[in-house]
């Protein structure tokens, strides 16, 4: 298990991930609320910071059960706050240290640096240098421009670094880091999907014991792998329920429930469509549409896990990602606050909360989901928006228009799916433009609605790009929807890429 305490870079997570990369688990910790027991880890890695270590600002960590105590890898701001507080100096550099690097000196006989030669890329991103070493510092390797790009302090398991290991242009990160944690620390390599689901299961068991668990399920992966491991842990005292708002895509609702079941998962479908529509009705704000759909949905849930005798538990999909915005340096975001102001909450919002995922990152949720052999189709589906097409129909919502828009969005997914595009894409979708235009159908002028396709590269939804789709694609898929779907007569695909743009409409 290793620590990593974080100075608020952004560069953090991803620190993270190469390290459960090796299949070592992991936690950030905000280095102002560390844990309260440091001596349980095997290795500390000191993350980044915006800060300089000069300014008034900067972060000034406890380290005195850390170094000389655990081995430490000192990450940029780690390494120069190492050096700037134990007898070294930091100073502003001389020239621009921004970007690629070749280290042009190694310490080849260290252990930190097996498998690791001069010429290697490393990712430089910082404007203060290291003048001179802290007490008992040794250089380890150089690059032209920055002299100490490593050092370590002798007598300590103490490394520090100035690039970055953890981003990709940093061609042996994940070696040294390897190096550092494995080799030099000892730690052991046993952290796989596999285990993480032996071991979950095992303290689910414990948790729980023989309490009821209900938990919502949204077709999505996280709520599905979710609902499989407390499935795994308690079978039948675990009950889903899974919602239709009306604002799913075509024949999801039946389909995916079909599959739930085929999981021996015990679920209830709820259909409120009609309620959700209700509660639309005339609405064209995005956010009071949001509002509404929340609104309803915590009805209807309620409602359900009421009709459950004594459950005592709410089971949850959350992962790591919500949970480090939430204990971040920079505080909780104002969203995550925000279901605290629906004013009064609902009975099943006082349950107790188990959220077996909480550790994991989204792509080791889709690990973990296949080594429980859940659908590799289920888990490779893209993200959805929890409001549905609610956000996809500019404007207000009428039940002919989710009908014209779900048939859309099935001739495209269906298209991608069908052109070997699918698991290419991170996220596609249909929109349904609040706009008629006029076009012409045999000898008949026609003025009807328009739709725009949207289909987005991204790797968490942050940034996105869209994606380049070939021109008889879309052409196909264009006269597909004009041909088979009554009511639209223009399709447009949109080139927007985020920021600025959002993947959404609404
Ligand atoms: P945007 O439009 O902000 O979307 O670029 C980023 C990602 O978030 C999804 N999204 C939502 N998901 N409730 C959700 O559960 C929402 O209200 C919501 N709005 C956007 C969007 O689909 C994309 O994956």
């Amino acid at each position: 298990n290793v620590l990593i305490l974080d100075f608020g870079s952004q560069f953090t997570q991803l620190i993270a991930r190469r390290v459960r990369e090796l299949n070592i688990f992991c936690e950030i910790y905000p280095f102002n609320n560390p844990p309260k027991d440091i001596s349980q880890y095997k290795a500390v890695i000191l993350s980044g910071s915006p800060f300089s270590v000069r300014s008034e600002e900067a972060p000034h960590p406890d380290l005195s059960q850390i170094r000389g105590k655990l081995p430490t890898l000192a990450v940029c701001y780690g390494a120069q706050y190492i050096a700037h507080f134990s007898g070294g100096e930091v100073a502003p550099s001389d020239t621009r240290e921004y970007g690629r690097a070749k280290l042009s000196f190694i310490e080849e006989n260290e252990v930190f640096f097996e498998e690791i030669h001069t010429g290697s890329q490393v990712w430089m991103s910082h404007s203060d240098s290291i003048k001179k070493l802290p007490e008992n510092g040794v250089k380890l390797a150089s690059t032209e421009d920055v002299q100490f790009a490593a050092y370590k302090i002798e007598g300590e398991s103490t490394y520090a670094i100035q690039f970055h290991p953890e981003v990709y242009h940093t061609t042996d990160g994940k070696q040294l880091l390897e190096n550092f944690l494995v080799k030099i620390a000892g730690v052991a390599q046993s952290w796989t999907p596999d285990n993480f689901v032996d071991m979950t299961v095992a303290e689910l068991k414990e948790k729980v014991g023989n309490d009821k668990v209900v938990l919502g399920l949204s077709g999505g992966v996280d709520s599905t792998v979710a609902a499989v491991l407390l499935n795994k842990a308690i079978g039948d005292n675990l009950y889903c329920i899974f919602v239709n708002n009306g604002l799913l895509r075509k024949n999801e609702f039946e389909s995916v429930l079909k599959q739930y079941e085929g999981m021996g998962l015990n679920v209830k479908g709820v259909d409120a469509s009609n309620r959700f529509l209700k509660e639309l009705e005339g609405q064209s704000d995005p956010e009071l549409k949001r509002k509404a759909i929340g609104k309803v949905f915590i009805e209807v849930f309620d409602d359900e896990a009421h009709e459950i005798n004594d459950v005592k538990w709410l089971g949850q999909g959350t992962i790591y990602p919500d949970v480090i915005e939430s204990i971040s340096v920079n505080g909780p975001s104002a969203t995550i606050k925000s279901h605290h102001n629906v004013g009064g909450l609902p009975d099943f919002m006082k349950l107790k909360i188990v959220e077996p995922l909480r550790m994991l990152f989204k792509d080791e949720v889709r690990r973990v989901g296949a080594s429980m052999s859940i659908n590799p189709e289920l888990l490779g589906r893209h993200p959805f928006p929890g409001p549905g097409l609610a956000i996809r129909i500019l404007g207000d919502i009428t039940a002919e228009k989710v009908r014209i828009l779900q048939e859309v969005d099935a001739i495209f997914i269906n298209g991608l799916r069908n052109a070997g595009l699918y698991d290419k894409v991170w996220q596609a979708g249909a929109i349904l433009l609040p706009v008629n235009s006029v076009g012409v159908m045999g000898d008949e002028r026609t003025y009807e609605k328009c739709v725009a396709l949207r289909a987005v590269e991204s790797t968490d939804g942050m940034t996105a790009d869209w994606v380049n789709l070939p021109y008889e694609f879309l052409q196909k898929v264009s006269n597909d929807i004009i041909n088979k779907v009554k009511g639209v007569n223009r399709v447009v695909y949109d080139i927007s890429s985020k920021p600025p743009a959002t993947i959404e409409w609404e």
